[in-house]
């Protein structure tokens, strides 16, 4: 089976990107190794119903700004990586949970997420999640935290967090390694936060479809 050019060139950018910005042989390595090891098969090309969360009204700045980004040469992966995203974005899936704990009345409202691959997304497969999160401006996602290990990369500004240790922010390209079970949370600025995240699974998931974030 082949993949849909779309997704195919999207993929390829991922792991140009992912693999530009991981230190060799540290975890984050490691973990989109394992990654895209698997991704080297297709699996079950899928449509999945297009939906648009409150949220999706920032997709558009956030693209802006990260194609604004390509004047950074040290960036441009990430640059071309938000370009070929914009391609498959409108054709996903982009919901908010409806688990995850906020202080925040608006959080429905200033988040949302979308299967690439994986259940719900546009190649059906257990093995491999990938999927994208965007944040409304001064949004922050909740504490969470799942089995799989996970590889975030930036496509915007935006700081990520691990524990109680403080914000951190990797700028557009850089990588977030989350090792398996770790709380984490992550918070926008003035700006839409957009963000990829790979992972790499050690089990099938048994999340329901639609509840996207890894
Ligand atoms: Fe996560």
């Amino acid at each position: 089976m082949q993949r849909p050019q779309p997704l195919a060139d999207f993929l390829a950018c991922l792991a140009a990107s992912l693999k530009a910005a991981a230190e060799p042989g540290s975890p984050t390595a490691l973990a989109v190794d394992r990654a895209f090891d698997r991704l080297a098969t297709p699996g079950t090309a899928a449509t999945p119903r297009p939906d648009r969360a409150p949220a999706t009204q920032w997709l558009a700045p956030a693209f802006a700004a990260a194609k604004r980004g390509a004047v950074a040469p040290d960036r441009g992966a990430a640059a071309n990586l938000a370009s070929a995203f914009a391609a498959i974005a409108p054709g996903l899936a982009w919901q908010a949970r409806t688990d995850r704990r906020s202080s925040d009345p608006n959080f429905p409202n200033a988040h949302a997420n979308a299967v690439i691959v994986g259940a719900g997304g546009l190649e059906e497969r257990s093995d491999v999640r990938i999927g994208a999160s965007l944040l409304a401006p001064h949004t922050e996602y909740p504490d969470h935290s799942h089995p799989p290990e996970e590889v975030y990369i930036a496509l915007s500004s935006g700081m990520w967090r691990q524990n109680d240790g403080p914000w951190r922010a990797p700028g557009p390209g850089g990588l977030i390694y989350n090792p398996p079970n770790i709380v984490h949370a992550m918070l926008s600025d003035a700006a839409p936060l957009l963000a990829i995240w790979t992972l790499p699974m050690s089990a099938p998931s048994t999340r329901p479809t639609g509840q996207a974030h890894g």
